[in-house]
């Protein structure tokens, strides 16, 4: 028995990617910055994905750059903005990824700017009137990061709100978009941000291969010193099957996000709704209905039931717990903390991809029970 409910980690490969991937490395190898017909064929494919992930996101594809995926993508514009603006104050929020919790403590540090982390309530949500306030009396320029979408317990946070703060007083607004990129709809045409992020595994593309989103307005410098590939934004020979592969696999997401998403809804209510009825010491943490392929559970915090995820792997059930774990028992987790919960329950994220099926909700609820 194999159950893969980790989605929010990584996401299996579409097949109709590894055919177009498999095509692509037999037949195009050359290097985009080279000016013979080879690599003008990479260089084609290359901006072939930049137009298509552009035209989705309903931006220029001069504001699409790729990158080595969502840490890096995030490591890039932090350290970015704190160099090229005259920032004087970041604020964020607890349950941000930890590529971003670092890299904002790191390159703030580094640029001695403070660095001020909102409150979030029981489902991980921050509370707008302090986000308004904290801005508003900040002398000087701020940036905003929050996630769209959190990886561990699914909370949404409403975009539209926030950038209208942040337009009001000028602050640029980054948000990590990982988990939300062919997921949910992102209609960037607006302006609604200055920056956001995808990474391909998340969408059923390969790994190490992701895109960042930068405004046209925003001139920040980059993160590596090299040649000067992606418009000077990101030095190194392109990544270019991947590239392009990433731009089929977000293609593929968002032709059946609908479909996916109706489904994705009807598998987590008939789980929620047999563990109300068959489990009840469960809870559910943070915001059940927000990702909709995402939902995080607690189970009672006792003495013997530490290894839960090792047991769920012996099962053949693939779940985590939130953050890296690499002893089988469950670490406790920055976000499950965050929403103060820490003490009573042992979280699992069950993260569902458009290959789950009511059979493996089944099996998981049969492990679960067991153990
Ligand atoms: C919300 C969020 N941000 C950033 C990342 C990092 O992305 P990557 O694995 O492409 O470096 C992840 C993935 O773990 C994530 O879930």
């Amino acid at each position: 028995l194999k159950v893969y409910l980790d989605n929010a980690a990584t996401t299996q490969l579409d097949e109709d990617v590894i055919d177009y991937m498999h095509q692509l490395m037999l037949n195009n190898f050359g290097n985009p910055s080279s000016i013979h017909a080879s690599g003008r064929e990479a260089k084609v494919l290359v901006e072939q994905a930049r137009n298509k992930i552009a035209s989705i996101l309903k931006v220029s594809p001069a504001e699409i750059f790729f990158t080595s995926g969502g840490t890096e993508s995030i490591n890039t514009i932090v350290s970015g903005v704190l160099l090229s603006s005259e920032i004087s104050k970041v604020i964020s929020s607890p349950i941000e990824h930890a590529a971003m919790l670092k890299s904002l403590e790191y390159n703030c540090k580094a640029n001695d700017v403070e660095l001020f982390m909102l409150d979030v309530d029981e489902a991980g949500q921050i509370n707008l009137i302090e986000l308004e306030e904290e801005i508003s009396k900040t002398k000087g320029k701020v940036l905003v990061s929050l996630m769209h979408t959190n990886n561990e317990i699914g909370t949404l946070l409403p975009l539209n709100d926030v950038s209208d703060i942040c337009r009001k007083f000028n602050a640029l607004f980054l948000s990590d978009t990982v988990q939300s990129m062919g997921k949910l709809p992102v209609d960037l045409s607006d302006g609604i941000l200055d920056f956001a992020i995808g990474s391909a595994h998340k969408f059923h593309g390969p790994k190490g291969v992701g895109f960042m989103y930068i405004n046209g307005e925003n001139k920040i410098l980059p993160l590596l010193q090299g040649g000067s590939q992606e418009r000077n934004m990101r030095a190194g020979t392109e990544n270019t099957i991947s590239i392009a592969a990433m731009a089929k696999a977000f293609e593929i997401a968002i032709a059946s996000m609908q479909e996916n998403t109706e489904k994705l809804i009807e598998l987590k209510n008939y789980l929620i709704h047999r563990i109300e009825s068959e489990l009840p010491e469960i809870t559910f943490n943070g915001h059940i209905h927000g990702l909709p392929n995402l939902i995080n559970i607690g189970i009672p915090k006792t003495d013997n039931n530490e290894m839960l995820l090792m047991k769920f792997d012996i099962n053949g059930i693939f779940v985590s717990g939130g953050s890296a774990c690499s002893s089988g028992a469950l670490m406790d987790s920055h976000v499950i903390k965050a929403i103060g919960k820490n003490n009573i329950i042992r979280p699992i994220r069950l993260a569902m991809s458009k290959f789950t099926t009511k059979n493996d909700i089944d099996s998981f609820l049969e492990v679960l029970k067991k153990i």
